[in-house]
């Protein structure tokens, strides 16, 4: 098998992306462009994600988006091996507008769809920014997602854990939202957070006693959201901040701590390597405390440049590329999926989320 070069689409939330990935005969990727616009600001005045203003918004900018990542490439449609999209989870609206934009160029080219979950993107982005070989333990933290994962290969990850409300980085986005920041809340609270003092305003420790990798940021959320409501002076904001932020931080660890225990196990013998991918990996504490727990449990700590840690396309088109390399194609009938677990056989023994309960950004 020669090199692949596989174009990537995603629009599962608020950024439009595409990007080109080229897998040589080693298997070892090269971003050949990488291309986002993020809706941020379009968002911002609502405080959250708007599903048809992201819908929109993707319409409008997706064939310009494309046509860009292949400039950029340096290459054309003819040069494509595949194409890759996200076909969810996500909002349905964005998913629907990238996958059938996926579908046309398959179409029209000739070359295979690969539908792409948008978690197995996140799964496997830290293998496009450095040589990090399967299997690894894998903490996704963003603002939809909150799981600990076994990623053993391309369609191969188990699922260890999962928050059972909501996600990390909606935890920011609401705490922040309490303390007056704009969307999203989580890279101004880290910044509003410097120099607090975290052991001001106790937190209150969730799932204290539970033996399993789950998470839960909802007590918490409100805790902080309350105490930030109270907060009279700056220094009160700035106590709270890093309360909350060292909470979050806490839990991340711990329950990776957990999650390592068990993987060792399971990987006796094996080279013990963690990584740490999704928006909130961005967070020097939550990343100082990653480090750390990996280091006290013998495993190699990974965090993608940031680039590649938020939703971006170049991720899905290496998911897409390794996908193809597998042997693994699908029909121009592929369902665009608001839902979709990435490790459904876990998800369907122990679901953590009830059926049609949503996050800011699930
Ligand atoms: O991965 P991402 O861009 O989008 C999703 O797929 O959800 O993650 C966005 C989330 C937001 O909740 C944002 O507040 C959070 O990541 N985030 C941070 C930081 N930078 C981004 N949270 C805490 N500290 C940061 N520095
Ligand atoms: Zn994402």
């Amino acid at each position: 098998m020669g090199d692949l070069t596989v174009l990537g689409i995603e629009t599962s939330c608020d950024e439009t992306a595409a990007a080109v990935v080229r897998i040589g005969e080693d298997g070892r990727p090269v971003v050949l462009a990488s291309v986002i616009a993020s809706q941020a600001a379009a968002h911002a005045p609502y405080g959250g994600v708007v599903p048809e203003i992201a819908a929109r918004a993707h319409v409008e900018i997706i064939d310009e988006i494309v046509l860009q990542a292949l400039a950029e490439a340096g290459i054309g449609f003819a040069e494509l091996d595949a194409v890759a999209a996200t076909a969810g989870p996500g909002l349905i609206g964005g998913v629907m507008v990238g996958l059938s934009t996926g579908k046309a160029i398959a179409l029209a080219r000739g070359i295979p769809l690969i539908a792409v979950n948008h978690l197995e993107g996140h799964a496997l982005s830290p293998r496009l920014a450095e040589d990090l070989p399967y299997p690894y333990l894998l903490l996704l933290v963003s603002g939809g997602h909150c799981q600990l994962l076994a990623v053993e290969g391309v369609g191969a990850c188990e699922r260890l854990g999962s928050t059972i409300d909501d996600a990390a980085g909606e935890a920011f986005d609401k705490i922040g939202k309490a303390l007056g920041l704009d969307y999203p809340g989580g890279p101004a609270l880290e910044r509003l957070a410097e120099g607090g003092d975290a052991a001001r305003f106790p937190m209150p420790r969730a799932l204290l006693g539970r033996k399993d990798c789950d998470f839960s940021f909802s007590g918490l959320k409100t805790a902080a959201a309350r105490l930030a409501e109270a907060a009279e002076t700056p220094a009160d904001r700035r106590d709270v901040a890093a309360a909350a932020q060292g909470a979050i931080a806490g839990q991340l660890a711990e329950r990776t701590a957990r999650a390592m225990a068990l993987y060792a196990r399971s990987h006796g013998g094996e080279p013990l390597r963690f990584a740490v991918a999704g928006g909130v990996a961005a967070n020097g504490e939550v990343r100082r405390r990653l480090q750390q727990t990996a280091h006290q449990h013998g495993f190699s700590f990974a965090a993608p440049p940031l680039a590649y840690c938020t939703d971006n396309a170049a991720m899905i088109a290496l998911a897409g590329a390794e996908r193809l390399a597998a042997g693994f194609s699908d029909g121009l009938d592929a369902a665009a999926r608001p839902r979709w677990p990435l490790d459904e056989a876990a998800a369907a023994a122990r679901p953590t989320h009830a059926p049609g309960r949503k996050g800011a950004k699930a």
